[in-house]
């Protein structure tokens, strides 16, 4: 069990357990311990008594949230929260996003280094040239009522597309599909990797259009990555009709500042659901779904509800108070990780000011900027080391670009596409090949229990110990009174 001690024991923890009197010496490697290290700790009750407090069973490593545990070796992404620092490969995110694409980025970030100009040819290509989905995808979205919200679409439709590509379905081809490393498995890796963020833009531009009761748009050739998904959302039938090269280009910069974040929640799930060899398809399902919600992907959305609920820069004063009163959240402030400003809201800002060149201004910017500056001079957010986040004004340019509110996790999940494809990947490859993430709980449930027949039962009564007297429509009222007597409505 864990790594073996080094001779000079300089690089290693002591560790005494002050219930029994044992001593541990846990190797320390990548400043890191073994967390299974510690089960070799126990309280060691009487021999052949079960303990259902769990304290014979090795020494759990608890950590809600994931504050402090690591479940990867990983080579894409480095952040210094302290310092604000983000790099993708080594690289600066300052340096990709003036020099690089978001497609150049990807080749980047999945594959290790920046491509040659033959192999980003090459890559461009095989990405632009798998945006078509099969015809029959057109009635899988128009099953969708026109308010469904558009996350809800995108994550059904990953799954749904995986259903059309048997051959890279670990559980009908064989579970080493994707963790042989041979050239063959390789390939259809490369696949599934082209056909993913190639039929990204398409799914999210269905799922757009569905809702404007629009018709669906093929992919386009000779469009850049951005493009093609501006003019698969906005084209109607114009003839040569091309996005504007300023929305097109802010789009590829975010898009860029987008597509990895080393392990947030999303790229958590997507390997925490690939580690059990399902395919990619479902995967990355599971990703969406998890970027969706209000405290990661879905905060962009809630910037703007936020701004729009706050109003006019006069009423930011009592935002804040209600917000140090926690009646609120300032929704774009905060990070898990970083604790200064993120790099990446920099270069949002800079964009921001291109976009609104061409857009014009959006009436919510000077409540944005009351709210940034009272926020950043007030004590309660200097001292727990709060500061605007890359979603902080996203929001504020998707929404001068027209995109309706819940699309906005939209446009931020088609580029994590990348960075979650790029964590898969690494761990389909990595040394020692996949292990099923599996964590474990702290048991603080009941002991052993007899099982009492339903008739002699006294009540359990209590908020959260029985189920809640639920709202019925008509229809139940009435079918509910008609089949069960004793109907509560
Ligand atoms: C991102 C986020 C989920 C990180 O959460 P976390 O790492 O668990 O941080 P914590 O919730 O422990 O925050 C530490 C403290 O700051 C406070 N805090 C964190 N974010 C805050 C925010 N946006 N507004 C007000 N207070 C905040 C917490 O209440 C906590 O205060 P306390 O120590 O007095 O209890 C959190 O900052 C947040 O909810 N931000 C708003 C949503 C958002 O913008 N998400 C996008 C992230 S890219």
């Amino acid at each position: 069990m864990g790594r073996p001690i080094p001779s000079s024991s300089q690089n290693s923890l002591t560790v005494r357990d002050n219930r029994t009197g044992k001593s541990l010496e846990i190797a320390i490697e990548d400043n890191s311990i073994p967390a299974t290290a510690f089960k070799a700790l126990s309280a060691a009750p009487e021999k052949g008594e079960r303990d259902e407090n769990e304290t014979n069973k090795g020494l759990r490593v608890s950590d809600r949230g994931f504050l402090n545990t690591a479940v990867m070796r990983s080579q894409i992404t480095y952040i210094d929260g302290e310092a604000g620092v983000l790099r993708y490969r080594g690289y600066p995110i300052e340096e990709l996003a003036v020099h690089s694409s978001h497609l150049e980025t990807a080749y980047l970030l999945i594959y290790g280094s920046l491509p040659t100009s033959s192999q980003l040819e090459v890559w461009e290509s095989e990405v632009m040239h798998h945006g078509v989905v099969h015809a029959d995808a057109e009635q899988f979205f128009r099953s969708f009522r026109y308010d469904a919200h558009p996350m809800a679409i995108l994550t059904s439709a990953f799954a749904y597309l995986g259903s059309y590509y048997s051959e890279a379905n670990p559980s009908l081809q064989g579970q080493t599909l994707f963790t042989q490393g041979s050239p063959e498995s390789l390939a259809v890796m490369d696949k599934q990797i082209y056909r993913l963020i190639g039929k990204a833009t398409t799914l999210a531009a269905m799922a757009y259009r569905v809702r404007q009761g629009r018709s669906f748009v093929t992919p386009p050739t000779g469009f850049s990555y951005t493009g093609s998904f501006l003019y698969q959302m906005d084209h109607l039938g114009e003839e040569n009709y091309k996005p504007n090269p300023v929305l097109e280009k802010a789009l590829d910069v975010l898009f860029l500042l987008h597509a990895d974040h080393e392990l947030n929640a999303s790229a958590t799930t997507v390997l925490q659901t690939g580690s059990s060899l399902v395919d990619p398809y479902s995967a990355i399902a599971a990703g969406c779904a998890s970027l969706y919600g209000p405290l990661h992907g879905g905060a962009n959305e809630a910037v703007i509800r936020m701004l729009i609920s706050i109003g006019s820069p006069a009423n930011v004063p009592a935002f804040i108070e209600a917000v140090k009163k926690r009646e609120k959240v300032l929704s774009g402030f905060g990070h898990r990780v970083y604790k200064t400003s993120d790099p990446r809201s920099f270069i949002v800002r800079k964009t921001a000011d291109e976009v609104f060149k061409v857009t014009g201004k959006d009436e919510l910017l000077e409540t944005a900027m009351a709210l940034h500056e009272a926020a950043m001079k007030d004590e309660y957010f200097i001292k727990r080391k709060l500061a605007p986040n890359v979603d902080f004004c996203s929001g504020l340019i998707y929404r001068a670009m027209g995109f309706p509110l819940d699309f906005f996790p939209v446009l931020f999940a088609v580029p994590r596409v990348v960075g979650w494809l790029a964590h898969w990947r690494q761990m389909m490859l990595q040394p020692g090949g996949v292990k099923i993430w599996r964590p474990r709980q702290i048991y603080v449930g009941a002991s052993k229990r007899e099982y009492v027949a339903v008739g002699e039962r006294s009540p359990v009564e209590g908020l959260q110990k029985t189920p809640s007297q639920i709202s019925h429509s008509g229809i139940s009222k009435r079918t509910m009174i008609a089949t069960f007597k004793g109907a509560k409505l």
